[in-house]
């Protein structure tokens, strides 16, 4: 049977009620997934939400303790070996030999799927070249960064060609230039054919590059839709407002939500209000309503809403132990 054959063509991922618990942590806890087959699929949560496991379990890496999962219509626990000729999932080449070079682990990498010696060279120069590592092909592993064993990592994934990867979040710890790189191969994956699954704990990171997005906490889906879905339901982006007076800023919050017609979160330190905001124009508004009220301001500002924020809105609480 080829791959093609393998695979049911609309949904790369299908599951229903996936729960694993650890002790007494319920880890996953009831997560409901679909995934089209030919997009990117964002999970987004902070860390301990149960991304993770979730994956580990569609990768046929962890049995479920209660429900059901198909990749491409097999089930991962009755097929286990089918689907792990269909899917890729990065951290999984680990152990790779830190005294080689990048094109000496992709050749190894390539002769054990398989592929001759000619063939291990073409590919291992292949994926070098699209993951911009060429220059550093000849550099033993361990001069390498963060960064450039991330994409190595994902270039050994690659080398099977599966029709789903797995990516458990890609570019947590990455500086922005290395960030922009990998989201330039993961859309490179999708335009080639592939299926992404991706965990990212970065609203911003989930917005970019995923079709749809399901918000994970506590190892349920609280939030399931596309990047502009979700931002409806957070405000596109957040006013952070200071009071001058501490005294006064009970009353700034009532007037606050009353005009946004929003709730509205207040600082620990208990000086700054942040609202979500669907109209950046409502800001004018409020701003007269507060001088009217004679409530003075330390600080406004408008910002892009941080993970923090849609947590707050969606869920009703603060994450905890998730990073800013
Ligand atoms: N092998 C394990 N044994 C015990 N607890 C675990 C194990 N793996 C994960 N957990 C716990 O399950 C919860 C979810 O973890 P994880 O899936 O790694 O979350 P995430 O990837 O979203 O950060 C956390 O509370 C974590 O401590
Ligand atoms: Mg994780």
């Amino acid at each position: 049977m080829s791959k093609k054959q393998m695979m049911n063509r609309e949904w790369a991922v299908e599951a229903q009620g996936l729960i694993k618990v650890f002790g007494d942590n319920r880890a996953v806890d009831g997560v409901d997934l679909r995934v089209k087959a030919g997009t990117i699929y964002g999970v987004l949560g902070p860390n301990g939400a149960g991304k993770t496991t979730t994956i580990r379990m569609l990768a046929t890496l962890l049995r479920p303790d209660s429900g059901t999962a198909q990749i491409f219509g097999h089930d991962v626990v009755k097929e286990p070996q089918l689907i792990r000729q269909l899917i890729g999932v990065t951290g999984q080449y680990a152990s790779v030999d830190e005294s080689l070079s990048a094109m000496e682990n992709l050749i190894i990498f390539s002769r054990l799927l398989g592929l001759g010696r000619k063939a291990s060279r073409e590919k291992a120069m292949e994926l070098l070249e699209e993951f911009g590592l060429t220059e550093a092909a000849k550099r033993p592993l361990k001069h390498f960064s963060g960064g450039m064993r991330r994409r190595l990592d994902l270039a050994a994934s690659l080398i099977a060609q599966p029709p789903l990867i797995f990516l458990d979040e890609p570019t947590t710890g990455l500086d922005p230039r290395t960030r922009n790189q990998m989201w330039d191969t993961i859309r490179k994956l999708v335009k080639s054919g592939s299926t992404v699954l991706l965990t990212t704990q970065y609203l911003q990171e989930a917005d970019e590059l995923a079709d749809r997005i399901a918000v994970i906490d506590q190892g349920r889906v609280v939030a399931e839709g596309t990047a502009d879905e979700l931002k409806q339901s957070v405000g596109t982006s957040s006013l952070h407002l200071s009071i001058r007076d501490s005294e006064h800023v009970q009353h700034a919050r009532r007037r606050v939500e009353e005009v946004l017609q929003v709730k509205s979160a207040l600082s620990a330190e208990g000086g700054k209000i942040t609202a979500p905001l669907t109209d950046t124009n409502q800001v004018a508004d409020l701003l007269i309503v507060l001088r009217e009220a004679d409530i003075h301001l330390a600080e406004v500002s408008v910002q892009k809403p941080t993970l923090d924020e849609v947590f707050l809105t969606i869920t009703g609480h603060k994450e905890e132990g998730a990073r800013g």
